[in-house]
């Protein structure tokens, strides 16, 4: 099937498609996960149109050859091998020379064994046990940690986790003036250590302990490819430097050292079930059929919304607080990964690629932006995800009220509400008619709004892994689609690159006028403030 012939499928609204079956030929199930596309115009020629695609691009040649340790990231010459980053002791697994299995284990050992030092508090400041933690990291280096560390919050036993992503000064100074330094560990995450909103932040925290501690460098730990960079600048000692493999993307990498906090906080123990869920994900998406396989089944929906009905975004939106920062996180695992022009062989794309990816927890979401998404002439999919059970004993009928509204929405979107029910639903409510017809339009749902829908019985850490690690294999999965290489970001190089170039300008040793007339504006503005 081509593009023009996906396109052609769409047609049928969400209720014409409605029957009897159509829940169970359009869901499916892994463990306790039920991945539910009902309520979607998806119809079975669109999906084996979809299959047919993936078949077409070799799909599973390719995931095959991810598994393996090709170096399917051709722009950068890299393995792409997060996968076995959650592979279970005992896994032996080599790519070409490289003995994959080693370099994992025994990375994930140290941090381990570190982790449960600071936590025992052997490893410990001069002032005592570690009580806070700060992650000083952006991007890949902050986001997967700074979900898993939301998201089970309820789990952590550990010191308090704090998370300083942003060059802006404000999260830091907030660190300051909460914690006792005394007793905080700094952690510098970056996979390149070189990224210039790290590095600034890193250095304000290491001169700020140099004043605090007699020995600043116990309070530094450092996560990074570059270990290096990470002696000569900071001057962490090898046995505090936790390094990783360059095959590691940073938006894929909170299942290494980059989740060396969550390991703090959680313990080696909770982190394993997190890791043990991803690997169960990684076999169901190695080996289920097409039409049995969660993140598949995602990505085709994805793909289908996408490019066979045309819709722009996506709105995530989990009815659970503990994931409200997942839109966030999937902005860059989806967007950085798969908003690209060109395919792998360098031509330009002739589809849509990444939708924009949006979203945040319901049931807030309804009171923000629901009305856009129920009633404005232009519909986006709708992506929502709930557990069964409740945070904890004693909230049931708080959980029993979030699931309601969760699935009433979902019916909203689906079927809406026409005029004519509208209007007599007024009248029945007492209204007069003329009344009751000149506020019908207002009152009118269109409906046909496509959603769907991901359930788990609860959000432990083994569940936390298996929807990171279901999101990881659809992106994949919508890479091959659109015939990209999900796995390199050289879109973020040129803003780097000027921002360095544009540092002068700011701080006042070049002139304005040096830069382009538009920017001389602003920067003689900035100037004059
Ligand atoms: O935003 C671009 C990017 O390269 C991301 O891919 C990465 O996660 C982030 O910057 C941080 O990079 P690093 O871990 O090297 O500091």
């Amino acid at each position: 099937m081509n593009w023009n012939e996906l396109k052609a499928t769409f047609g049928p609204t969400i209720a014409e498609l409605q029957d009897e079956d159509r829940f169970l030929g359009f869901s499916a199930t892994f463990d306790d996960m039920l991945f539910d596309y009902s309520r979607t115009q998806m119809t079975d020629d669109a999906r084996e149109g979809l299959f047919d695609m993936l078949e077409e691009r070799e799909f599973e040649l390719i995931r095959e050859a991810m598994y393996s340790g090709e170096k399917i990231n051709v722009t950068e010459g890299r393995r792409v091998l997060h996968t076995a980053l959650r592979m279970p002791e005992g896994t032996r697994m080599m790519a070409d020379d490289e003995d994959i299995a080693a370099t994992v284990l025994d990375s994930r050992a140290a941090c381990y064994a570190f982790a449960d030092a600071v936590r025992a508090g052997e490893y410990a400041a001069a002032a005592g046990a570690f009580t806070d933690v700060v992650n000083i990291g952006i991007g890949g280096s902050d986001l997967g940690p700074v979900l898993v560390a939301e998201a089970l919050v309820a789990d952590m036993d550990g010191p308090r986790l704090h998370f300083v992503s942003n060059v802006d000064g404000a999260a830091l100074n907030q660190v300051f003036q909460t914690c006792d330094l005394s007793r905080t560990l700094f952690i510098i995450a970056s996979k390149s250590f070189g990224t210039i909103e790290t590095m600034e932040t890193a250095k304000m925290a290491l001169a700020r302990m140099q004043d605090e501690v007699a020995d600043a460098s116990v309070h530094f730990a450092a996560l990074t490819t570059k270990p290096d960079a990470a002696a000569e600048q900071f001057g962490i000692p090898a046995q505090r430097c936790f390094g990783f493999a360059d095959w590691v993307g940073g938006r894929f990498s909170v299942w290494s050292p980059i989740g060396l906090p969550l390991m703090i906080g959680l313990g080696p123990q909770k982190f394993g079930e997190f890791l043990a869920g991803a690997h169960e994900v990684d076999e169901h998406f190695r080996t289920a059929p097409l039409g049995q396989n969660l993140p598949v089944l995602m990505a085709c929906v994805g793909v289908w919304h996408r490019n066979g009905c045309g819709y722009p975004t996506r709105c995530v939106v989990p009815y659970d607080t503990r994931l409200a920062t997942l839109p966030q996180y999937l902005q860059q695992l989806d967007m950085e990964s798969n908003g690209k022009r060109v395919t792998v062989e360098g031509d330009e794309v002739d589809v849509a690629t990444s939708p924009v990816v949006w979203g945040s927890a319901g049931t807030n979401a309804q009171h923000a932006y629901f009305q856009m998404l129920h009633q404005s002439p232009t519909p986006q999919p709708l992506e929502f995800m709930i557990a069964a059970k409740p945070v904890a004993e004693g909230f049931e009928h708080m959980q029993k009220i979030l699931i309601a509204n969760c699935f009433a929405q979902s019916q909203a979107l689906a079927y809406g509400r026409s005029e004519k029910e509208a209007e007599d639903l007024m009248i029945e409510g007492g209204m007069g008619p003329v009344e009751a017809r000149e506020l019908a339009p207002h009152r009118t749902f269109p409906g046909n709004r496509p959603s769907t829908l991901l359930m788990y019985r609860e959000l432990s850490p083994r569940t936390l892994g298996r929807i990171i690690a279901l999101a990881e294999a659809r992106c994949f999965t919508e890479g091959v689609f659109w015939g990209v290489n999900s796995f390199d970001q050289w879109g973020v190089e040129l803003g780097k690159v000027l921002a360095t170039d544009m540092l002068p300008h700011v701080e006042g040793r070049f002139s304005p006028d040096m830069v382009d007339e538009a920017l001389s504006g602003p920067l003689a503005h900035y100037h004059g403030l």
